[in-house]
């Protein structure tokens, strides 16, 4: 690698939604080990108390976590108001949770897979965004907002259509509001990938292979890794290390970019 970077969070305030598993929770580690105070937050209590635990103890600022379903708009204000109550203020929100849905067909999907997957990976995003952008106006915080969209976003054909309709939803809204705050210094970006490690790439590997007895998991995964140019998945922290980078000063002038982390799986 050309040049070495390190990240200075200490004193600033974040949300990471959906940070109990998988990217989110990579996104919320690195925060945290930046010295950033983190919300962790998922829908589910238990794993929201664990990782919170889990993340203070190797945290120099503080880590709380609030259960909230993203899917619930009075959730989403508390999820907001909790944090503000705790750390007097929100720098950054990172839009991470989002759900899969696991339709075959757009024609036989129900109009309820598709409000599921729209309120989730969309409607929460653009909530929490308009929430947290009131506040940092309001306050004159001149804060960042990190959404998480998808290269299958970026694709017009393929698996997954709710899905990709979602993600592409994604990069018009970070489009357009992130030219609407820019003049209050606020900066929204997104970060996109396609292949990165965790359980839920493990169980759509699980899934292919159930089908194939000729393949393993662990094939099915090593295949992912060698179809993309640099020869490996992604891995949450190759994705941390985007939001980073983005919120950061080092990025002051990076507004509405969709910066694809895929080790060139892009380019396909
Ligand atoms: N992994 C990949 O290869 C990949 C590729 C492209 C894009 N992405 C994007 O990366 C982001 C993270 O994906 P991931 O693979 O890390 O997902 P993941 O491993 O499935 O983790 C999702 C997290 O979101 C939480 N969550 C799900 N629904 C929620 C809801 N309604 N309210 C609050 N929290 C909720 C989950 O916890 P609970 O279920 O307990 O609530 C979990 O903590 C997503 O935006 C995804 O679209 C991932």
């Amino acid at each position: 690698m050309v040049g070495h970077t390190t990240f200075d969070y200490s004193g600033e305030s974040a949300i990471v939604t959906g940070s109990t598993k998988g990217i989110g929770h990579g996104i919320a580690k690195g925060l945290v080990d930046a010295g950033a105070n983190v919300v962790v937050n998922s829908r589910t209590e238990g794993d929201v108390i664990e990782v919170a635990e889990e993340l203070n103890e190797r945290s120099t600022g503080e880590v709380i976590g609030v259960t909230a379903d993203m899917t619930n708009l009075a959730e989403i204000e508390a999820l907001i108001e909790t944090a503000i109550d705790a750390f007097g203020e929100i720098d950054l929100l990172v839009n991470n949770a989002a759900v899969w849905p696991h339709e075959e067909s757009l024609v036989k999907a129900s109009i309820e897979d598709w409000n599921f997957a729209m309120d989730v990976n969309v409607r929460a995003q653009y909530y929490a965004s308009k929430l947290v952008a009131a506040h940092m106006i309001e306050h004159g915080i001149e804060g960042s907002i990190v959404n998480h969209t998808s290269q299958t976003g970026d694709r017009r054909t393929g698996r997954r259509g709710l899905y990709g309709i979602t993600k592409t939803a994604i990069n018009g809204f970070t489009w357009r509001m992130a030219h609407e705050i820019a003049e209050h210094g606020i900066r929204m970006n997104a970060i996109s990938t396609d292949v990165t490690e965790t359980y839920q790439l493990h169980y759509e590997a699980e899934m292919i292979a159930e089908d194939d007895p000729d393949r393993t998991p662990e094939d099915v995964l090593r295949e992912w890794g060698e179809a993309r140019p640099l020869g490996r998945v992604g891995q949450p922290e190759d994705l941390a290390n985007a939001v980073l980078y983005l919120a950061s000063d080092a990025a002051s002038y990076v507004v509405g970019t969709i910066l694809r982390v895929s080790g060139g799986g892009n380019l396909e």
